[in-house]
């Protein structure tokens, strides 16, 4: 039988133990990018679950950094607008930040004023879920804009760290689970 998208898109993800450090086995999507259709399996895949559980979404939010990979392409695909949310100090003019915690110490996310409006219907998208922190951060200044989060977005969710109760209530669709 042919090779589902599922199986092509899982077949382009690698594991490297301890990196960057010692007890953690990282995910690595770069073989992902550098296949246009396993690629196009990823984009095919998120396309379709936006069509049939989020026909209302108005804007694409990507995170810093590797959910600017997939967000403009998922985007472009939906005839969407695509936003940045980025580490703090990056984006120019007005911006709106929230402070999180990470592993170690504080960072802060940070999007420009006029990149959502009030309303509006986004939906949150990034490679990967760990502990949500990011995710988390994100919502954070959806609901300081008055945006309304449809759902989050990932390609791999690591079930362990439990990373899905951080972000409730907001809901995730992950393509893998490990
Ligand atoms: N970010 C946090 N944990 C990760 C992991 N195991 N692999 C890749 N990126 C990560």
């Amino acid at each position: 039988s042919p090779e589902s998208k599922l199986q092509l898109v899982q077949r382009h993800i690698r594991a490297f133990p301890d990196f960057p450090k010692k007890g953690i086995l990282f995910r690595d999507i770069c073989p992902l990018l550098k296949d246009p259709a396993a690629l196009t399996a990823v984009i095919d895949l998120f396309e379709e679950q936006v069509r049939k559980n989020y026909q209302q979404v108005d804007l694409i939010v990507g995170l810093d950094a590797r959910g600017f990979l997939f967000g403009p392409l998922l985007a472009q695909r939906l005839g969407i607008g695509f936003v940045l949310v980025r580490k703090k100090g990056k984006l120019p003019g007005t911006t709106v930040s929230v402070a999180y915690e990470l592993e170690y110490g504080k960072a802060e996310a940070e999007i420009q004023e006029d990149a959502v409006s009030p309303g509006q219907k986004v939906l949150l998208i990034d490679d990967l879920l760990a502990t949500g922190g990011t995710l988390f951060a994100a919502c954070e200044l959806m609901k300081k804009r008055k945006a309304e989060v449809l759902g989050c977005m990932v390609v791999i969710e690591l079930k362990e760290l439990n990373g899905v109760e951080k972000i409730k209530p907001h809901s995730l669709f992950s393509l893998l689970q490990y």
